[in-house]
């Protein structure tokens, strides 16, 4: 868990005096190019001019998210001077204050920098520097575990160290707390994601998410023979063929009230996805790693609420499963007994991820009876198709539940788009030889595979994120250069930070 980032917080009077007068100084202007008093100071006599004169024979305009770096000029107790576009007023009125930290991040990576939060007609509040705090940590995390040979210089130079100048710097630095606990809960989701699987098996997943009872979560590790008891025969079947064993973990972070029945996530943790023994072609078969999103989402989630003394009570789920050909696999034809007592045919061993949750969805809602339960899961090539790289799929039989984490995506950047579920795709999972089939054709494949999932849920609010998407293979942004994003961990946090938590 390495964001090789140092984040402090210090008063704007100082914004001109450097640490042993080098490293950057970063100020922030408007399309006008004009300047905020701190910054203006900071620079000296002359550095207004200077800015104005660069700015013009280097054509920077201001323009959002755009950046001009030079020398600082003497006296200014700084190496280079890095000037951060923030566009129009209309621009700076809706600014994105983690995509400004992590694009601010990207500009002076591996450096010492002042960071001048001042600008016309803005003054910075604490709540503000703190999303910027968290959008430069994940712009700096890398996954570079297994590179042997580092870049030429890459020593502990290459830490970047960030003060962040503001009026309001106590309350700020209160703010950057809780952007480390969430940063870290995005990083450790990052981190699983990115494992191969031939590191992070079930039993090893099963490991580092017990590690949370560092942080007074309770653990619970379920192993096959306890399976096998609860007659989890969904979930056992797509384990069947591989080496490695599946387990369950249960997380529990009690903050709230002891009577109050808590918020259930459950994660999808298929470390990899083969296809089984209807095997997926072999281009890009190496992505099956990242089928565990789900559940890489529901532990950094957990450690995020856990790292910030979240006071709700939230119970994590996630079924961890490798799904392999073999001698000894689940077959297409086989009929399974889930542990609602529900059976299913198996048409497609790789629609195995809405086996894997109905089972745990079971023993979740039977031994905790929860107040509502979100479900993550990279479920589906249909909701990529459907929906792209940039927006989740949400199923739900919940208005009020599917409303809030609609805005939740909307207030973090991690969107939802809601799809619909009618009793046509509930009738396409009809079997002939049993309850249902585990998969709905072709046609409206995503919402077929929601329907499977809906017939657990019993009458429990319930929304499902199909976060095939999102969840790997991300476009770079300004908060994440990463293979694996941690999607959902922000929007989990969110959530329950409005709507669950005694205020
Ligand atoms: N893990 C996949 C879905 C997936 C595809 C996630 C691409 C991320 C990127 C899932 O288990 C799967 O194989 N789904 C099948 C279902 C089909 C067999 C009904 C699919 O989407 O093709
Ligand atoms: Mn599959
Ligand atoms: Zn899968």
């Amino acid at each position: 868990m390495a964001d090789g980032i140092e984040i402090g917080f210090g008063p704007l009077e100082q914004s001109g005096q450097g640490p042993g007068g080098s490293g950057d100084l970063v100020v922030f202007v408007g399309d006008d190019l004009s300047l905020g008093s701190a910054a203006r100071e900071a620079l000296g006599a002359s550095g207004a001019d200077l800015v104005a004169r660069a700015a013009a024979s280097e054509k920077f305009k201001g323009r959002a998210l755009s950046a001009l770096t030079l020398p600082a000029p003497s006296g200014v107790g700084a190496d280079r001077l890095v000037v951060v576009g923030l566009g129009s007023e209309k621009d700076r009125a809706k600014t994105d204050w983690p995509a400004l930290g992590g694009f601010t991040a990207g500009k002076v990576a591996g450096r010492t920098a002042r960071v001048v939060l001042d600008w016309p007609g803005t003054t910075v509040t604490a709540t503000q520097a703190g999303e910027f705090a968290l959008g430069a940590r994940l712009r700096t995390y890398a996954f570079d575990r297994y590179k042997t040979k580092k870049k030429p210089d890459a020593d502990d130079k290459s830490v970047t160290a960030l003060t962040l100048m503001l009026a309001d710097h106590g309350a700020a630095a209160r703010e950057g707390e809780g952007a480390r606990s969430l940063s870290d809960g995005v990083i450790l989701a990052r981190d699983l994601v990115n494992e191969p699987p031939n590191v992070l098996f079930p039993a090893e997943f099963a490991r580092r998410a017990s590690e949370l009872a560092k942080l007074g979560v309770e653990i619970e590790v379920l192993e096959p023979a306890r399976m096998r008891e609860l007659g989890m025969g969904a979930l056992l079947a797509v384990a069947q063929g591989s080496a490695r064993e599946p387990r369950i973990v249960i997380m529990r972070w009690n903050g709230g009230p002891a009577a109050e029945p808590p918020v259930a996530l459950i994660g999808k943790g298929v470390v990899f996805d083969s296809g089984g023994v209807s095997i997926k072609p072999g281009g890009g078969m190496e992505d099956m790693k990242g089928d565990m999103g789900g559940a890489a989402a529901v532990v950094g989630a957990l450690h995020a609420l856990a790292a910030r003394k979240a006071r709700c009570n939230v119970v994590g789920a996630i079924g961890i499963v490798e799904n392999m050909p073999d001698g000894g696999s689940y077959r297409p034809s086989d009929i399974l007994t889930s542990m609602s007592g529900q059976t299913i045919e198996v048409i497609n061993t790789d629609a195995e991820g809405r086996l894997v949750l109905a089972d745990v969805i079971t023993h979740v809602i039977r031994s905790t009876k929860p107040k509502a339960l979100v479900d993550l899961a990279t479920l589906t090539g249909a909701i990529i198709v459907a929906l792209g790289q940039d927006i989740a799929g949400m199923f739900s039989n919940d208005d009020t539940l599917a409303g809030n984490i609609h805005a939740a995506g909307e207030a973090t950047g991690e969107k939802v788009w809601r799809m619909p579920l009618i009793p046509a795709y509930d009738k396409a999972i009809d079997s002939k030889f049993a309850d249902m089939k585990n998969t709905g054709g072709r046609h409206g494949g995503a919402a077929t595979a929601a329907s499977f999932i809906k017939r657990y849920v019993e009458d429990v609010p319930w929304a499902h994120l199909d976060i095939a998407g999102v969840a790997m293979s991300s476009n770079a942004s300004e908060i994440n250069r990463s293979w694996g994003a941690g999607w959902g961990v922000r929007l989990l946090d969110r959530l329950i930070r409005d709507h669950y938590e005694a205020r």
